[in-house]
């Protein structure tokens, strides 16, 4: 999505119908915070993302940034687009969903926990190898589990195609057939293709959480809602 910059004075002269003086002022007074620091540059450059406070109170702009929760399910694309398949975003019943990005896709047969924003800058502290946001998931396999699958997550497996060795990962076995698995990155199919080092086939596999946020058990496959306040900032620790 196209940011809409422009200068915080400016900004907030026209939001509170104060001339741009008295803006400075409240500048002055330390009274105002964007993004978490006290602004002291009246031409600082924000965006319809910017958090800005002033004296304690979120300011909120028209074009407001929009968080969701969608429980995709099992033959849904994550995908804007698709000649084939219906998308995720043909799920949304929203004006504003063409503004509206994936964050972290999942596959078409995988299940659960997925987050859309127009919000790039959230999304990419969501998805950036350096943030290490833990994604849980719900794995069910053809074949019984067993103990040496564990230190085999934990240690890491070497992709040859991309060269790369995976994450420390957990994986926690609730029954024969049934694992937990935590990855802290976002591999191509990095799920399947570590139980097909076993030779094990995954039946089904259902994202639960990204970080501290879990899908709502009362959301039905296709629905979806806003994150709240608390969710959104919550999210990346
Ligand atoms: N791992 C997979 O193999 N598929 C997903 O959709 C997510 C993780």
């Amino acid at each position: 999505m196209q940011s809409k910059r422009g200068r915080l004075d400016r900004f907030l002269s026209n939001h509170l119908g104060v001339k741009r003086k008295d803006v400075r002022l409240m500048l002055a007074k330390n009274r105002v915070v964007v993004d978490g620091v006290t602004a002291a540059d009246i031409g600082l450059s924000i965006d319809e993302f910017s958090h800005i406070v002033l004296d304690n109170q979120r300011v909120l702009q028209v074009n407001k940034p929009v968080y969701i929760m969608l429980h995709k399910p099992v033959g849904v694309v994550s995908a804007t687009k698709d000649d084939l398949h219906r998308t995720v975003i043909d799920l949304l019943e929203r004006p504003d969903k063409a503004t509206l990005h994936i964050v972290g896709r999942l596959d078409l047969n995988t299940s659960g926990l997925l987050l859309l924003t127009n919000d790039g800058r959230w999304s990419r502290q969501l998805t950036s190898p350096e943030s290490k946001v833990t994604k849980s998931y719900k794995v069910t396999l053809k074949n019984s589990l067993a103990e040496p699958y564990i230190e085999a997550f934990a240690q890491g497996m070497y992709f040859s195609y991309e060269d790369i060795t995976t994450e420390p990962a957990k994986l926690e076995i609730i029954s024969e057939y049934v694992a937990h698995v935590n990855l802290t990155e976002g591999r191509y199919h990095q799920i399947k293709r570590m139980f097909g080092r076993f030779r094990n086939p995954v039946l089904q596999l259902h994202r639960m959480s990204i970080g501290c946020l879990s899908l709502d058990s009362t959301l039905l496959p296709g629905e979806s809602r806003n994150l709240t306040p608390q969710e959104v900032e919550s999210i990346h620790r």
